[in-house]
């Protein structure tokens, strides 16, 4: 029986308390975390079509690329060396996310925060000075390290820190951060790409310090969460800013709820174990699932090889650039309706519809590129139209993303893990997104060199697969505060066997009946 959504609210508990001013900023400067992110993913895309940046690092391709104009478009870019510029950055952060696991539940998620902007803050450095292939690498490892910090602490800051009725929208603004650093990082690669003698890619990488630098002091800035100073024992001052976030005196039943939680927390002596019990299955297929989905939407083909696909489909160098500007719009623009969408739609909705509108435009790109290139990769002469028709049709898949998968791949698994097992889970949900991106990362000029057009259908018959895992697998987590989500597991047909029902009710959800 599928599991369909639980209407908003469906917990027995409201919690009182607005949107306040003050959670407002505070969750907009720690959503800033996700500008590192983005700002790299834009970047290293970018950065790899420069002329200037291949010759001084990647003398091989830059032949191949430019020399060998009869040499086959699907296998151009396919170099070992140049993905794992690329890769290298993600199996970084897959290693830090694990250390951010314990420094964000001893001491805080602010110090992972914190460690994140700082260690990004080096790399971009060395990146900006580098002078060979190796400088280049020791400066994307640092960047990993600091991405693997925010992004294992920064979604679960804001889950925390947002009122329940509000948690989406305000989570969003962590995938809002991550398009607009992919968006100015696009911007900055097509103007900076006109810069002579190396200069471009110097700004471009370097230009990674200002993101850095914003998440680095405003992590100095931030509150603790509520949740995290009760796991650490400082219950009183806890509780007046859980009133202060809240903007009303009557916290008592959030707070004591908090208190539960963090008791339950307090018991568990080995997080990486708790979280292997039964009774968390659910909660463990989520951070290893949805992770796994999200990077094989394919997203990432588009976000790191835009320009080089865009050159590939016949425009120009520039053009290319200029069209990975236009789907960083279309990817903020995006992401936009899901800030406004997720709260009241719910994400069940949101995955579904993002998900049909992927496929549909992921069949419409493998047709229009087989069609042209078949299997040989000689187009001849490409029409203006057909790229048009390309890009059109990226800009859809972008879109759909944009609203789906994107957002919904970090708020979901922020919100579902019970405080015992939170900052475990999201350093499992971090690493497997970050092994996925390296996976898609390391192999797709070469899938691309083999599989030809057959590669955008690869990435369709995931998304078919997701869809339906969302539909039968995911319940619906809008409206639900986050320390009372047990209850939609065990409310839900196939995982309520992997969680205690004794009573038959459980958090007002009634047990028995099909969500
Ligand atoms: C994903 C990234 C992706 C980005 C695109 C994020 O949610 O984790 O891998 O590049 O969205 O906007």
């Amino acid at each position: 029986m599928p599991a369909i959504g639980i209407p908003a609210g469906g917990g027995n508990k409201k919690y009182p308390g607005e949107l306040t001013p003050y959670v407002t900023v505070t969750c907009i400067v720690a959503a800033m975390g996700g500008l590192i992110f983005g700002y790299d993913i834009g970047i290293s895309g970018g950065v790899t079509s420069m002329d200037s940046f291949l010759l001084k690092f990647f003398p091989s391709v830059y032949r191949k690329k430019n020399l060998d104009q009869s040499s086959n478009k699907y296998c151009q870019y396919d170099s070992q060396v140049l993905t794992m510029f690329t890769s290298s950055l993600y199996l970084a952060a897959l290693i830090s996310s694990l250390v951010a696991s314990t420094i964000t539940r001893r001491f805080g998620r602010k110090l992972s925060m914190f460690f994140g902007g700082l260690l990004f803050l080096i790399g971009a450095l060395v990146n900006g000075f580098a002078q060979n292939v190796w400088m280049l690498i020791v400066g994307r490892i640092l960047l990993g390290f600091g991405i693997g910090f925010a992004n294992q602490s920064v979604p679960i800051y804001l889950s925390e820190m947002a009122p329940y009725k509000y948690r989406g929208a305000l989570s969003v603004g962590f995938q809002l951060s991550i398009t607009v650093g992919i968006l100015v990082a696009n911007v900055l690669n097509y103007f900076f790409s006109k810069l002579e003698g190396g200069l471009g890619w110097r700004l471009s990488l370097g230009g990674a310090m200002v993101p850095a630098l914003i998440i680095t002091i405003g992590s100095l800035v931030l509150p603790d969460t509520p949740n995290s100073m009760i796991e650490r024992g400082d219950s009183v001052a806890a509780k007046a800013h859980l009133k202060r976030i809240r903007g009303v005196e009557d916290v008592d039943e959030e707070f004591n709820d908090l208190v539960i939680a963090s008791e339950a927390s307090m018991k568990v002596e080995n997080p990486w174990e708790n979280l292997l019990q039964r009774k968390y299955r659910p909660q463990l297929s989520m951070a290893i699932f949805i992770p796994f989905f999200q990077q094989f939407t394919g997203i990432n083909v588009i976000m790191f090889y835009a320009p080089v696909l865009f050159s590939s489909v016949g425009f120009k160098d520039d053009a290319a650039l200029m069209s990975a500007v236009i789907t960083g719009i279309v990817n903020a623009l995006g992401t936009i309706v899901s800030v406004f969408g997720v709260d009241k739609l719910g994400r069940r909705a949101l995955f579904i519809q993002g998900g049909i509108q992927m496929l549909i435009c992921q069949i419409g790109v493998a047709a229009a590129i087989g069609a042209k290139f078949g299997i040989d990769g000689n187009p001849g002469e490409l029409p203006k139209w057909y790229a048009i028709v390309v890009v059109l049709f990226i800009c859809a898949y972008v879109a759909a993303f944009a609203w789906s998968w994107g957002p919904l791949g970090w708020l979901v698994t922020s919100e579902i893990f019970p405080l015992e097992i939170r900052s475990a889970a999201q350093s499992v949900n971090v690493s497997v997104n970050m092994l996925c991106t390296f996976f898609v990362a390391q192999v797709f000029l070469t899938m691309l060199c083999h599989m030809k057009f057959g590669l955008f259908i690869f990435f369709a018959f995931f998304v078919v697969v997701m869809t339906l895992f969302v539909y039968f697998m995911l319940p619906e987590t809008k409206g639900i505060p986050i320390e009372e989500m047990s209850g939609v597991w065990k409310a839900h047909s196939y995982w309520s066997r992997f969680v205690d029902n004794h009573d038959g009710k459980c958090d007002g959800i009634e047990i028995g009946k099909s969500y």
